[in-house]
């Protein structure tokens, strides 16, 4: 007999894409709604696709599906979508990442990107119970120059955009490339985090820390690779986004059971538990708690850990942590 599924507890989402949301068929009715012409003709099809090799082999997809993404209510249906699915899994707050370059680079503007998932984020704390706000990430594997341009470019939406992140194809795209374009974000008053670790050696965690200034670090999984970098995260309580279901689909690690969560929470790192693209992973926040916590046998005690260093990891204001802790 298997065990009963434990109850979801409140917690804070820390590493999600937005476009990573995006399940099959809402793609199959917005390649309909926006005539967009889908590389593969049916549902069934577009379902087979959904497994791959490493990042890249991810990241092909992710892209080539985003582009059914054109106006501003498919930004808003989408993440409607998510929130409500994220209430149901006992998020009551996400800081939700965007890949703007990923829409403006094929001609859809900024603010269709922005306006459409500001519509729904809006109305998240009344509809689902729960506040939201948007990280826009760099894409690392284009130039930096683009990344130094969108900073001053989210100045309208600074409300929403709290801060910025680094994310797409991570080995031989180093943090360093980025250091101008952190450092034109730090002086606009916004949060720094990056993708560091999840493929890339545990260098670029030490390069995400020191080169572009990070508070929190996204995967960073291979930083158990490097003991003196696990002793600076642990001494500085720098967080960790960690996303057991990614890890596993792209490969990262050969199974759930290999995982190194449990370590990393051993080592008393400040670890949380994230979906990153649930539409394409099999599973949303709780999914990801539920099937790491049976692999490697973690009790309730542990994911009470886990769901508190979530609010602790967050960018909500002190009283509002506090009123979740
Ligand atoms: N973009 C969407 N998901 C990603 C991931 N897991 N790593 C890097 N870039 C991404
Ligand atoms: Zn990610």
């Amino acid at each position: 007999m298997s065990s009963p599924v434990p109850a979801a507890l409140p917690t804070a989402e820390l590493h999600l894409h937005i476009e990573g949301t995006l399940e099959p068929e809402l793609a199959v009715e917005l390649a309909r709604r926006n005539r967009v012409r889908l590389p593969h003709p049916d549902l069934a099809s577009l379902r087979r696709a959904y497994s791959f090799s490493d990042l890249p082999s991810f990241l092909d997809l992710y892209y080539e599906l985003s582009e059914v993404l054109q106006q501003p209510q498919d930004f808003t249906d989408l993440a409607e979508a998510y929130l409500t699915r994220a209430a149901a899994q006992g998020v009551r707050h996400a800081e939700v990442f965007v890949d703007p370059q990923a829409h403006t680079s094929r001609g859809v503007p900024l603010e269709v990107v922005l306006d459409g998932l500001a519509e729904a984020f809006r109305t998240a704390e009344e509809r689902h119970g729960l506040s939201a706000r948007l990280i826009a990430c760099f894409l690392r594997d284009r130039d930096p120059a683009e990344a130094e341009a969108l900073v001053p470019r989210l100045r309208p939406w600074h409300d929403l955009v709290i801060g910025v992140g680094l994310d797409s194809a991570e080995v031989g795209f180093p943090p360093e490339l980025f250091r101008r374009a952190y450092a034109l974000a730090a002086d606009e008053g916004l949060h720094r985090v990056a993708h560091a670790g999840e493929e890339g050696p545990p260098g670029y965690v030490l390069g995400a820390l020191d080169a572009l200034g990070v508070e929190r670090v996204d995967h960073g999984i291979r930083s158990i690779e490097d003991p003196a970098l696990v002793a600076r995260l642990r001494e500085e309580q720098v967080p960790l986004t960690v996303c057991p279901l990614s890890n596993v689909a792209l490969r990262a690690v050969p199974d759930l059971a290999a995982h190194p969560l449990r370590a990393m929470l051993d080592d008393g790192l400040l670890v949380t538990v994230n979906s990153d693209d649930p539409a394409y992973f099999g599973g949303y926040l709780h999914d990801n708690t539920v099937a790491v916590s049976r692999a490697l046998g973690l009790g309730a005690a542990e994911r009470r850990s886990l769901a508190e260093h979530s609010f602790r990891a967050s960018f909500l204001p002190e009283a509002d942590k506090q009123r979740h802790l």
